[in-house]
């Protein structure tokens, strides 16, 4: 039976998680799709909700720092500076894989992703589990990560069990570090904590590289593919009014705009309004992609957001959104 578990029920899910059962819970970046990494029936239950590719590897949560020992190995010093600066939160780091980690899990690769979440249910349940749970975004693969409990009754109707944990704070996947290099680390998919903050922290020991995508067989990371976090009706990116006022002749079912400015207000069918900051606009951005999906409307137009400091993700985000 499917349940939708509240905050005084917690200990009832990380039982059931010790059962072999998947449950989606609230991370602070997006909802997981969680299953005991122990548990290999379970780990296969997750491949096949979401229907991603066996090779495609899972993130594993772990609750302490000192557990990343017990599932990694050769960790480079200056990770403990990376943990210390941003775990719990929305870093996940790239590490070579031990015996702990089953192939499974990593889709038959030697290296695991792991996170420390901040989110207080995400701990707790690790806690009362008592191993690190694999779970990727809790939607269908390729589809838009939810940050709502309502969000993943909608993308599994409600077949999944889920934990309500409230809005996500951050809003976006969490930034992942390739660590694997003692020399040099490098950004496979951009998040809320950006390569510059990381380079200051590291210095310049220890450059921080952006990961340059060269063919189809090169993607490890699903996030890293150019369609991605994607709704359903087409969507693009407009810079100005004429723009929009153009597209608004190929579209005439409607558009729908997400827009953080009052710049292009009144042309488009509906206006959904987004926080004119990174964090905020992160937080609410795929909450109203959803809404603009399932409106009546025929196609999404999305305002160029800002460059600079803190928008990284986001664009990231965006352009995978739009690429089809
Ligand atoms: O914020 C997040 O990271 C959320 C929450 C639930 O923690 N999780 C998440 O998981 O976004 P997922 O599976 O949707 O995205 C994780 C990405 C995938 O693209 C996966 O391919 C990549 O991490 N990944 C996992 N293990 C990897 C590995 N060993 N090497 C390279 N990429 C890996
Ligand atoms: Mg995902």
């Amino acid at each position: 039976m499917q349940k939708i578990f509240k905050f005084e029920e917690l200990h009832l899910a990380a039982q059931a998680l010790k059962r072999g059962e998947v449950i989606a819970i609230p991370t602070e970046t997006v909802y997981g799709l969680a299953a005991d990494i122990t548990q290999s029936q379970a780990v296969e239950q997750i491949f096949k909700l979401k229907g991603r590719p066996t090779s495609h590897p899972l993130i594993i949560h772990i609750a302490n720092p000192q557990d990343l020992a017990l599932y990694t190995k050769d960790i480079p010093g200056y990770v403990d500076h990376l943990i210390q600066a941003f775990w719990p939160g929305p870093l996940t780091l790239i590490l070579k894989k031990t015996d702990a980690v089953s192939e499974a899990v990593t889709g038959g690769q030697a290296t695991v992703a792991v996170r420390m979440p901040s989110h207080p249910i995400a701990k707790a349940l690790i806690e009362q589990v008592g191993h690190p749970l694999a779970a990727p975004s809790a939607n269908r693969f390729g589809k838009v990560s939810p940050t709502h409990y309502q969000h993943v009754l909608s993308e599994f109707d409600g077949t999944v069990s889920v934990i309500d944990g409230g809005a996500c704070q951050v809003g976006i996947e969490s930034t992942i570090l390739d660590v694997t290099n003692h020399n040099q680390c490098t950004i496979l998919r951009p998040g809320m904590i950006e390569a510059i903050r990381i380079a200051a922290l590291l210095g310049s020991t220890i450059p921080v590289l952006q990961h340059q995508k060269s063919n189809v067989s090169d993607i490890r990371a699903s996030g890293m593919l150019k369609y991605h976090y994607a709704p359903t009706k087409p969507a693009f990116i407009v810079q100005d009014l004429s723009e929009l006022q153009q597209r608004k002749i190929d579209y005439p079912d409607g558009i729908v705009l997400l827009s953080h400015s009052q710049r292009l207000d009144g042309i488009a069918a509906i206006d959904l309004k987004l926080p004119a900051d990174a964090e905020g606009y992160a937080r609410t951005f795929y909450d109203q992609l959803r809404s603009a999906d399932a409106s009546s409307h025929c196609a999404i137009a999305i305002e160029a957001p800002p460059q600079g400091l803190g928008w990284a993700g986001i664009w990231d985000r965006i352009l995978k959104a739009t690429a089809k």
